[in-house]
């Protein structure tokens, strides 16, 4: 069994009261639960966290060093926190950062991801479905 944690930065525990055009109308539990659900499948246990603090991230991902990989949705600390990349980075961890909306396609400001670099694959804009895509992104690397 390979064990994954999904982390979800600012803002995001309002999932489902947000602008629902960007981010869909799922509430962060019931998307955690789709994950955990797909991943059992798969035979990957997921734990879920949600801050929003940055320094609660950083010390949850210094906890979670001997795990198997990381999604990682960082809000909009995925345009300015270079401590959360290094602690990325620090996990030497397979991470796959998922965005719901598509970061490309908004404020200019949303174009530049400083996580991204610590990240194996960036998905943007696919809403739930990037998540999926992220767990049968790290499935496959698991295995090959
Ligand atoms: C987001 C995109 C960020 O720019 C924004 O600050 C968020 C959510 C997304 O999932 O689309 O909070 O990461």
């Amino acid at each position: 069994m390979k064990k994954i944690i999904l982390i979800h930065g600012p803002n995001l525990n309002l999932l489902g009261k947000r602008d629902i055009k960007h981010y869909g109308n799922l509430t962060l539990a019931v998307l955690e639960n789709i994950v955990k659900k797909e991943a059992k499948k798969l035979r990957i246990s997921v734990i879920a966290f949600q801050s929003n603090y940055e320094g609660a991230l950083i010390d949850f991902l210094q906890k979670h060093r001997h795990i198997d990989g990381i999604i990682i949705n960082p809000g909009a600390l995925t345009h300015y926190s270079y401590a959360l990349h290094d602690a990325l980075l620090d996990t030497n961890l397979p991470v796959v950062e998922v965005h719901l909306s598509n970061i490309l396609k908004r404020e200019k400001w949303r174009l530049l991801s400083v996580t991204a670099a610590a990240c194996k694959k960036v998905i943007s804009g696919k809403k739930i479905d990037g998540y999926l895509e992220a767990l049968y992104y790290l499935n496959k690397l698991f295995y090959d």
